[in-house]
């Protein structure tokens, strides 16, 4: 392994060092909220102490929908002010605060993040917001006593203050420098701008010289280099936009330095890059083989191929009571008569036509392949509402995501009423004033409408969930027209629920009650089970008619967070996954997300999205989507519309890929195909670039002669046969089909 570049090198300051920052790990807290709390001299000797790195669910207390306060009288020394190049400004890193938060210093507010109830606009979480305050220089008492008060609103489990310790510090001129990037990639243009903003965090501006290198990853050439000299870095941020091919992995440096002390800031930053093809205008089927459905259910199915609009379709060998429209490319209707139906899938535009073999599988198993979709939840969170549910599946259709297998739109928490109506039914609230409308049209458009709730008497959201009232629910889904069940654990086993028995049983029996219910029902109701894994759920799942069951807890769209459940948490459970029945290792954290009202570009990194898409594909993992796609831009849809990736997560056999080569910072995954062939990711999870020499694996991938065939799923090209070793670039891969 050759290291060639370090991509991941942190925006560091050199040359002058401020003092290490002081650091808080624990505070006073008081639940309630009284403003007289900001002030120094307020008592706060009976509050309770609490630790700040974690939240308060966590160390015991569960406070909802309520404020609560944090104190703490702190000592700052002098020295640190005299070893910065700035004598102007202090910088509070409170972490993250679940959800909003305003902080005083001395009875002084210094900042606020997130809106709580009675302010204008209503509450918003901004719980993942870094609390950044920056405080004059002259507003701390110095070699004497300061009182930091934080005042926390928390909307929904779980609340309090994130974070590694509180920190104090006095930066240097340039520690407060914030370089940020943002990519736009105009449709059908080769060339992307990657916008570079430098704003100054701290209260006080300082003159700097900026400059800008763009680097050719691949090759090491410098394509492009900047200098601008004397440059005031402010509040109002300095910006320059850099042009680079959107097909070539591009590295952008940016140093700013002090001119006068000699002070320095770097980062570094690799801009989106798109790795997928165009698609033809001529029609391309790019979906799964197969559908299954249970006799006597709706068949909803939507063709997707892609290609220039307006298109024709016909479908032959279709069983009695099932019908295409030759217009939409939907199948509806239902037959009663199982087999599996040999189907040719015709599609004609302008440009050609296609044909396509396809069965329809009428028989006991759903989900012959691992659904695709999108889902509420990795966007709008709490937030969600049927306009915003319906605008996704607009864009869904409108963007072509439809035309590449995408078919479920599911809502997930939030959308329960208050209170049950009188006969018990489960109720929308005033967010969702027609969901058997939205049902309808997304049948109409032949996707299919999923829905979220609980085993307990509250979902983690804290809305109603189904306890008492399973078989209701089911025949409500029914009525309603829902094709997709999540059922979450949450408020079935939080302190106030009924969970009490810890045995096997006790996990399995509230997923076999619902299970039953859903079967019931005269159509097809995919069941996801969401309990994080416990009591090896893979094992049973299939036992309690699910589909598929998330492995761990939530997925959020950080590295760690990816690596955690994509690379430790799956390499023992590919025994379990199969046609009908699938491991969820969670959805989709590629494109706008956030988790609330405020979506932020996801914070992977471009090759940490193709890691992630290539490594749920290896898996044969859900596909649902969690961003919001009406503001998905080319590269996240490139992401998601690659038919020959995508063919690896819907392969028909089912078969989980196998972690085969465990090698320091190389893993590599194989997964068997239908065809005869493999898939194989091989992943460079470390920082830098690496060199992988292939030959090197060849006795553990069980390679003994050269394949026929070796091919670059992502770049859609075949690789000479004498490869022997690949450029991967940091937290990078290179997905891989390979024929013997
Ligand atoms: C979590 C679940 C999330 C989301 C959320 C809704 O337990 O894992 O995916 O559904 O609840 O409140």
């Amino acid at each position: 392994m050759k290291k060639l570049f370090s991509i991941f090198a942190l925006a560091t300051s050199l040359a002058v060092q401020a003092q290490e920052p002081l650091v808080i790990r624990e505070m006073k807290m008081q639940q309630g909220d009284n403003m007289a709390w900001k002030e120094m001299k307020a008592d706060d000797s009976q509050w309770k102490t609490i630790s700040v790195t974690s939240n308060w669910d966590n160390q015991g207390y569960r406070m909802d929908d309520t404020f609560v306060w944090f104190r703490k009288t702190i000592r700052i020394p002098k020295s640190m002010l005299d070893k910065s190049d700035q004598k102007g400004d202090v910088l509070f890193d409170l972490g993250e605060i679940d959800d909003a938060d305003e902080a005083f210093l001395n009875g002084k507010r210094i900042g606020k993040t997130g809106r709580f109830p009675s302010d204008e606009g209503g509450y918003s979480s901004n719980w993942s917001a870094r609390r950044h305050y920056h405080v004059a220089a002259n507003q701390i008492n110095w070699d004497g006593d300061n009182v930091l008060a934080i005042r926390v609103y928390n909307g929904g489990y779980p609340g309090g203050i994130v974070s590694q310790g509180l920190r104090i510090s006095v930066p240097n001129s340039m520690n407060s420098v914030d370089t940020r990037f943002s990519e736009t990639l105009p449709e059908g243009k080769k060339l992307a701008d990657c916008k570079v903003s430098i704003a100054n965090r701290s209260t006080q501006s300082v003159k700097a010289d900026v400059e800008i290198t763009a680097t050719n990853l691949e090759t090491g050439k410098v394509l492009n280099r900047v200098t601008k000299r004397g440059v005031t870095l402010g509040k109002k941020p300095y910006e320059s936009v850099v042009q680079y091919d959107r097909q070539q992995m591009v590295r952008l440096d940016v140093t700013c330095r002090n001119a006068k002390s000699g002070a320095t800031t770097t980062s570094t930053h690799i801009p989106k890059y798109i790795l997928t093809p165009d698609a033809p205008a001529t029609p391309r089927y790019n979906g799964p083989l197969v559908f299954g459905v249970r006799p006597g259910s709706p068949v909803i199915f939507r063709l997707p191929f892609s290609g220039e609009r307006p298109m024709k379709y016909t479908v032959k060998g279709l069983p009695d009571g099932v019908t295409y429209d030759a217009d939409k490319g939907t199948l509806s209707g239902k037959t009663d008569i199982p087999g599996d139906y040999r189907l040719t899938l015709i599609a004609e535009n302008a440009k050609g036509k296609t044909e396509q073999t396809f069965t329809l599988k009428v028989g006991g198993t759903i989900g012959l392949t691992p659904p695709m979709g999108w889902n509420s939840w990795n966007c709008w969170g709490l937030s969600v509402s049927q306009e915003r549910v319906l605008s996704s599946a607009r864009a869904l259709i409108d963007k072509g995501l439809a035309d590449y297998g995408y078919s479920y739109i599911n809502i997930d928490d939030a959308w329960e009423a208050a209170e049950r109506n009188a006969d018990g039914s489960i109720a929308c609230n005033e967010k969702f004033p027609d969901i058997k409308g939205l049902a309808d049209w997304l049948h109409s458009e032949g996707l299919k409408m999923g829905i979220y709730s609980s085993p307990g008497d509250y979902t983690c959201g804290r809305y109603l969930g189904s306890i008492d009232h399973e078989q209701q629910d089911a025949q409500t889904y029914n009525e309603w027209g829902v094709d997709y069940l999540k059922y979450d654990w949450c408020g079935y086993g939080s302190e106030f629920g009924r969970y009490n028995d810890h045995s096997h049983a006790g996990y399995i029996a509230p997923y076999a009650l619902m299970g039953r219910f859903l079967r019931q029902q005269p159509r097809d109701i995919f069941y996801s089970l969401c309990q994080y894994g416990m009591d090896d759920v893979w094992k049973w799942g299939e036992f309690v008619d699910a589909n598929s069951w998330r492995t761990t807890g939530d997925i959020t769209d950080t590295w760690q967070s990816l690596y955690d459940i994509g690379f430790n948490r799956q390499p023992e459970l590919y025994p379990y996954a199969k046609p009908g029945h699938w491991n969820d290792p969670d959805m989709l954290i590629v494109g706008k997300v956030g988790w609330s009202d405020r979506l932020r570009d996801s914070r992977l990194t471009p090759d940490e999205q193709y890691t992630h898409i290539s490594l749920w594909s290896l898996l044969a993992s859900n596909m649902l989507i969690g961003c919001d796609i009406a503001q998905m831009d080319e590269f996240t849809r490139s992401l998601l519309c690659n038919n020959e990736v995508n063919a690896i997560n819907q392969d028909i056999l089912g078969a989980q890929a196998k972690r085969v080569v465990l090698d320091g910072e190389v893993q590599i995954w194989m997964r068997d195909l239908a065809d005869g062939s493999k898939a194989l990711g091989v992943f460079n999870l470390g920082t830098e670039l690496l060199t992988v020499d292939c030959v090197k694996y060849a006795g553990q991938l069980g390679i003994i002669h050269r394949p026929s065939q070796v091919r670059d799923l992502w770049r859609q090209k075949d690789l000479p046969l004498n490869t022997t070793s690949l450029v991967i670039p940091a937290h990078g891969v290179k997905l891989l089909k390979v024929r013997f």
